[in-house]
């Protein structure tokens, strides 16, 4: 007999259709609903070509996901493009458990219908553009919902945040509501209604009112931010009940009282305590270092004082300290640093503590940030601080630290050192001329300033080839500007002015290649990045301006004793933003090339002994917003259009030959033929207009007192 025998090849293929089968198409139903969802966008971003070219089977459309009976489960249309309203149809998919629809860019509210459905367990709606109210509860929803996971954070969400519906969410692990408008209270009713709450984040909205002490039943909760609020009153107790606490964030409200010693021992599972901004007083609890798992410590910006525990000492995990603006004092030996050896940032800047510098600091191997500036430290800086592998920042600023030669000596050691600000401290030292100071490759900003130093401009800053900023203000420096300054390739910003240098300008500083080329000045260092943004403070109260997206090109020679002429050649330096070479004894006339520096906010070549007239061609400088060639022995007329029209009388005083509508002295009263006027047309460079800096510099920077910063937080 011949037997039929079946081909293992279609058998398999037998096998393999039936696995592949759909276990059920969608429900007529559900796709009814899905396509009335679709209904309510406004541009879907090529959804609705998507799912009709993707067949009948609801089931089988992009973003949709069923389960064995066709129902759809999950409806995932993160970042699709999609505009228009939220309909609250897809309350209507009966089985539906999971629902994101982030990072699109919706209008309208987010229906009711989502909020209270009885299956849907986690809703992302975050980065999405809703606004309006989120709706309450109505009080005839009783039943519990499912809901577990709510994302609502950074919409455009007002009004009061709800209260009611935390009673009916007790399955609630995860809410997000940060970045909004909401107003009114945190709801008492949070951890009540919703027990096995661990996450709960209300930062940067506009919530007042004090911290409910019931947040303390939260007892699972482990993050809870509520930062960059208007939250007053204190710290309630209560909060050190919710025992499973790892993030304790409030910073930047109105918070007040004082930490509770007895109490915060309590949460030894906290890795972050961020009560910083806010009005805290009192001293830190030694019981802080029971705090063994703590990580970060920020209490910076309060009114807290009292010397620092020696405890802190204990909390040996601590990777950022953060105590600056607060009125803490006493002598830092006391805490043992060198069992921190985990600590990468130590912020302790505009205190009141004193004493020298502990030895223990110098064993912190991972420190790569330390801010000791507005302080009362005195004593050396031992050469151990070479020890300091990873440090990148050093701040030292206004304190009373003596022998500069000895720091720099152990600070050259620190390979990874980027940014130096040396500034009120080492007084009346002299400025270290030693060649043997080598190293700092990474140095990018390096600010010795007000330090009334002594000595020339040292040799040994030739070789830090990738300086980009350079302060030396208010020192008593002599002796000339080095002609070596042009190897400076990265050079953006020097700052010499209030010194005694002497001599003419070297026309090497007239090649330096930053003030020439439009390449943007950025200062980049990887190594700092992950401590927090790039910003630009003062250290000083007298901050006028604050940069923090482009970085100013500048020259100031101002207030020294420099001779000779403004050389033609200065007209390279295109880029300059700003440009002082006030009070020192320049003569002869403003060059014509001064016009090519079309980049120029700022001009201040006042206090000299610059003859001849004004170039005309001035005025096309448009970005010009300061301007001053006071008390100079200038002649002929004051340009009466464009941009110099615009400035007081104050910017052309003190040149008695000056004439023009400005001052009293009118130029058709001078008995002299009129000079022959350079127009601007004559002047060669057409305008570039610099628009990436135009932007964020105006009047008054102010920047001999802007230190920069980045770092913390
Ligand atoms: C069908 O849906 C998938 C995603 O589910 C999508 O990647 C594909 O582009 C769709 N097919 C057509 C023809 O639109
Ligand atoms: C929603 O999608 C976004 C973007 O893909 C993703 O980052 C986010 O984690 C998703 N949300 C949830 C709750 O899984
Ligand atoms: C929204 O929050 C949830 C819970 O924290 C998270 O899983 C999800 O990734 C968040 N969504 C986005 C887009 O980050
Ligand atoms: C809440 O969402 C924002 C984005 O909107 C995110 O940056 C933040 O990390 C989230 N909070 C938590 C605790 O995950
Ligand atoms: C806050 O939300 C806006 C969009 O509304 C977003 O651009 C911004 O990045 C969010 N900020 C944070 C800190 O998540
Ligand atoms: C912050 O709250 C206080 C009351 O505690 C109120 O007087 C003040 O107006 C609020 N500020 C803002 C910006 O909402
Ligand atoms: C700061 O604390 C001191 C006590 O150390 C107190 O006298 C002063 O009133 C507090 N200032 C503010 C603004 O709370
Ligand atoms: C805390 O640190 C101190 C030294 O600073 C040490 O003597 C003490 O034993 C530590 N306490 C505990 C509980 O480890
Ligand atoms: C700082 O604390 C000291 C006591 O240590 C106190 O005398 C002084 O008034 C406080 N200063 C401020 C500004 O609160
Ligand atoms: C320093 O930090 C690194 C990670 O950044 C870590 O692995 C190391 O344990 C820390 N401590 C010391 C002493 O290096
Ligand atoms: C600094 O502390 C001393 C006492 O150590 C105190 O006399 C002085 O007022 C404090 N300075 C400030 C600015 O608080
Ligand atoms: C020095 O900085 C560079 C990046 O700027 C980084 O890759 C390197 O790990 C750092 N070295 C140390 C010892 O911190």
């Amino acid at each position: 007999m011949h037997f039929f025998t079946v081909p293992p090849v279609v058998l398999q293929l037998f096998v393999l259709l039936i696995l592949a089968s759909p276990a059920a198409a969608c429900i007529e139903q559900e796709k009814r609903n899905l396509l009335g969802f679709l209904a309510g966008l406004s541009q879907d971003g090529g959804l609705a070509t998507s799912w009709r070219d993707n067949g009948t089977d609801c089931c089988e459309w992009e973003g949709i996901t069923c389960n064995g009976d066709g129902a759809v489960t999950e409806v995932s249309l993160a970042s699709r493009g999609l505009e228009g309203r939220i309909l609250p149809s897809l309350a209507d998919l009966t089985s539906l458990q999971r629902v994101n629809l982030s990072y699109n860019s919706f209008s309208g509210g987010l229906p009711l219908e989502l909020m209270s459905s009885g299956s849907i367990i986690v809703l992302d709606v975050s980065f999405s553009r809703l606004n309006g109210p989120l709706p309450e509860l109505p009080s005839l929803v009783t039943a519990d919902r499912p809901l577990q996971v709510l994302n609502i954070s950074s919409n455009q969400f007002s009004s009061e945040f709800p209260s009611a519906i935390w009673k009916m969410t007790k399955n609630l692990i995860a809410l997000n509501a940060s970045n909004n408008s909401f107003t009114g209270h945190i709801p008492s009713s949070l951890c009540l209604g919703s027990p096995s709450l661990t996450l709960l984040d209300l930062c940067y909205n506009r919530l007042s009112g004090d911290i409910p002490t019931t947040l303390g039943d939260c007892s699972k909760l482990k993050v809870l931010k509520v930062g960059h609020n208007n939250l007053s009153g204190t710290l309630p107790v209560e909060t050190f009940h919710a025992t499973s606490l790892e993030y304790l964030s409030l910073p930047n409200n109105g918070l007040q009282g004082e930490l509770d010693r007895a109490h915060m021992i309590k949460l030894s599972n906290l890795l972050t305590l961020d009560l910083g901004g806010n009005h805290f007083g009192g001293n830190i609890p030694e019981s802080i270092g029971q705090l063994r798992s703590l990580e970060e410590l920020h209490l910076g910006s309060n009114n807290m004082s009292g010397e620092l525990p020696s405890t802190l000492g204990n909390c040996t995990n601590l990777k950022t300290i953060d105590l600056k603006f607060n009125n803490f004092s006493g002598d830092l030996g006391k805490v043992k640093f060198a069992t921190l050896q985990n600590l990468k940032s130590l912020d302790l800047m505009s205190n009141n503590l004193s004493g020298m510098l502990p030895e223990s600091i110098y064993s912190c191997r991972n420190l790569t940030a330390l801010r000791l500036s507005y302080n009362n430290f005195h004593g050396e800086i031992s050469l151990r601080i070479g020890n300091l592998k990873h440090l990148s920042f050093l701040s030292l600023v206004r304190n009373s630290f003596t022998n500069i030669a000895k720091t720099l000596h152990g600070l050259k050691s620190c390979k990874n050192i980027s940014v130096l600000l040396i500034g009120k401290t080492f007084m009346n030292e002299v400025m270290p001329q030693d060649e043997t100071i080598h190293g700092f490759q990474n140095l990018q900003h390096l600010a010795i300033h007000q330090c009334s130093l002594t000595g020339r401009i040292p040799i040994w800053l030739s070789k830090l080839t990738n300086l980009k900023m350079l302060d030396l203000y208010s020192n008593q420096l002599t002796g000339p500007m080095p002609s070596w300054i042009n190897s400076l390739n990265h050079l953006f910003r020097l700052d010499v002015s209030n010194n005694s240098l002497t001599g003419e300008i070297p026309i090497t500083l007239m090649q330096m290649p930053m003030f020439k080329s439009d390449k943007a000045a950025v200062y980049s260092d990887p190594s700092l990045l992950d401590l927090d943004l790039i910003i630009y403070v003062a250290e000083s109260s007298t901050l006028q301006y604050r940069i923090d997206s482009a970085w100013a090109k500048v020259l100031n020679l101002g207030k020294n004793k420099f001779t000779g002429v403004i050389p033609q050649e200065i007209g390279q330096l295109k880029a300059l933003l700003f440009l002082d070479l006030s009070s020192n004894n320049f003569y002869g006339v403003i060059p014509q090339s001064i016009c090519d520096l079309t980049n120029l906010q700022q001009l201040d070549p006042s206090n000299n002994h610059l003859t001849g007239e004004i170039p005309a061609a001035l005025e096309i400088l448009r970005f010009l917003s300061q301007f001053n060639i006071s008390y100079n022995d200038l002649e002929g007329p004051i340009p009466t259009t464009g941009q110099l029209s615009t400035f007081q009388t104050s910017s052309f005083d003190g040149n008695p030959k000056l004439c023009g509508s400005l001052l009293i002295r009118d130029c058709s009263s001078v008995e002299e033929a009129p000079m022959h006027i350079i127009s601007a047309k004559e002047c060669s460079t057409k305008v570039i207009f610099a628009i990436a800096f135009g932007l964020f510099f105006g009047v008054g920077v102010l920047y001999d007192q802007l230190v920069l910063f980045r770092y913390f937080g």
